[in-house]
């Protein structure tokens, strides 16, 4: 029998590689079917390009501006249901009619307004999302505790809505006993009832459209048909669960052998690795950055709230407060970076906040590669480069980590802990600036300040280069080999 395979695509820095972009243009050139999410939830914000307007995907996959790719989210995955129902497929169907192309596995974890509740009431120390990721992993660890169910999964509540109902309520008020009895200053919903009635409503209304999969050999037995599968990770290897630096991470495991479990299908079917990295490096939320732009103060600054708890410094505000022409060429590395973010738009595309900017780390990024195993890397925002071109603090040139220092010691690995990873001092190569490539779309006609990064890349990595972003559009990219 002729069967398909699955390639995965993960991202290899700290999350927002453009990931999305990557899947979209794969899927364009490609001979796939599926596209297909196989860890995290709504904490994601993938963007895509068309014809110059904007979509940007939580938990749906990046397949879905095709009229021929399904795009299935595993097992592996944590949903919302109220957020797909109510704001990511009115999203979608502004661009293109849905017409059966999603699907979500019966057998992935639901995030519940509960769990939603305690990450926004306690996320505050990694900087979470909010979105109820953690908490929704955490319960389906727990499984359940004395005579509280902890954690249900989207055929639980199909199969007892009511019943999911009641559990949810149960937890919620336990939570709050919780959160009293440890002093913690948290706002209670007043509205919680209401929220539940709409999320046990949503993960219904799913089901009615035909949107839930109840099958879990639906991916296998698409694959035994010979259909081909692209996997798209969220999150990053840099927010792994295990390889990140803890407890600043993420709540999956995003490395790429994770698509063979969250993805519900064997490894056997596995083809290329495809790691996505970005030129402007960038972090979101707190923990160690080696290389930022600022260091600590760059963390703590981007942390900052307003009166009303939301993030300080938004895009708006940055602009109102400065000018980022001379941030660029101060000496000092906080406003660089701050001049930095400005015009590359670093801000989180789903929570908006402020994204930490830093030098590139080709160190880590070796790490991220060999252990996830990438055939091929594509590097976003090469175009970005242009903006170090007239800066004091590098003498016009971009600073590229191509090796650690621990305790005044070469180190050959990234160590794991939060602890060392904020005194490592970065070895700095530097390279020259890369003029405006955002109108060249062949290799031939790029540059050779462009051709020396991307073969610095290479040797450091070990890995080749299948393109780079010159731009957030489909069509900005410029393809380096042919498979
Ligand atoms: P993801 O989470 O990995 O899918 O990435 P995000 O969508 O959160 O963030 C990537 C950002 O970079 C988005 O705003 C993209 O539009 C943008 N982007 C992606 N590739 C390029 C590129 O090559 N050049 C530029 N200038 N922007 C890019
Ligand atoms: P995509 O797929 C960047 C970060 C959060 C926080 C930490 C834990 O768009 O690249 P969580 O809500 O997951 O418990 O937050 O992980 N984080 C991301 N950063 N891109 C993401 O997704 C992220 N998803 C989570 O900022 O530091
Ligand atoms: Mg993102």
């Amino acid at each position: 029998m002729q069967k398909g395979r699955a390639d995965t695509v993960f991202g290899s820095d700290y999350g927002d590689e453009g990931k999305g972009r990557i899947v979209d243009v794969l899927l364009e050139n490609g001979d796939y079917t599926i596209a297909c999410r196989f860890n995290g939830g709504p904490n994601a914000g993938h963007t895509l390009f068309k014809d110059g307007e904007k979509l940007i995907l939580n938990s749906i996959p990046s397949g879905i501006l095709y009229k021929n790719i399904i795009n299935y989210i595993g097992s592996g995955c944590v949903v919302d249901p109220v957020h797909i129902f109510d704001t990511e497929i009115p999203r979608i169907k502004a661009f293109i009619p849905i017409d059966g192309r999603i699907k979500i596995s019966a057998l992935a974890t639901a995030i519940t307004p509960t769990q939603i509740f305690w990450d926004k009431a306690t996320g505050k120390m990694v900087g979470t999302t909010g979105r109820g990721i953690g908490p929704a992993y955490a319960d389906k660890a727990r499984r359940a505790e004395g005579k509280s169910i902890r954690y249900l999964r989207l055929c639980d509540i199909l199969a007892a809505p009511e019943k999911a109902g009641e559990i949810i309520k149960k937890n919620y008020e336990e939570s709050i006993k919780i959160a009293s009895a440890l002093g913690m200053d948290i706002e209670e919903a007043d509205d919680i009832n209401e929220r539940i009635d709409r999320f046990i409503g949503a993960t219904l209304e799913l089901d009615r459209n035909g949107l839930i999969e109840k099958d879990p050999l639906w991916m296998t037995k698409m694959v035994e048909d010979g259909k081909n599968v692209l996997m798209e990770g969220a999150q990053a290897f840099g927010l792994d669960i295990t390889y990140g630096a803890a407890p600043f991470t993420t709540s999956s495991n995003t490395v790429a052998g994770n698509a063979y479990v969250g993805g519900d299908l064997a490894a056997k079917y596995h083809g290329k690795t495809y790691g996505v990295a970005k030129a402007i490096a960038s972090r979101v939320g707190s923990g160690p950055f080696v290389g930022e732009f600022g260091g600590r103060k760059s963390e703590r600054y981007c942390d900052e709230k307003d009166t009303e708890g939301k993030p300080k410094y938004l895009q708006e505000k940055e602009s109102e407060l400065y000018d980022t022409n001379s941030l660029l060429k101060s000496d000092d590395t906080l406003k660089f970076g701050i001049g930095l973010r400005m015009k590359t738009g670093e801000y989180g595309a789903t929570t908006k906040r402020p994204r930490r900017v830093g030098m590139p780390d080709l160190f880590r990024l070796a790490f991220a590669v060999r252990r996830s195993g990438a055939d091929k890397l594509y590097v976003t925002k090469m175009d970005c480069l242009k903006e170090y071109a007239n800066n004091t603090l590098y003498e016009g040139k971009i600073p590229v980590i191509t090796g650690y220092r621990l305790n005044g010691k070469t180190i050959d690995y990234v160590p794991a802990s939060a602890e060392e990873q904020y005194d490592i001092e970065p070895v700095i190569t530097l390279m020259p600036a890369i003029p405006d490539i955002s109108d060249i779309r062949m290799e031939k006609d790029l540059p050779p300040q462009a051709i020396e990064m991307i073969e610095l890349i290479k040797k450091i990595t070990r890995c080749p280069i299948g393109g780079i972003g010159v731009g957030p559009e489909r069509n900005q990219m410029v393809f380096l080999e042919k498979e």
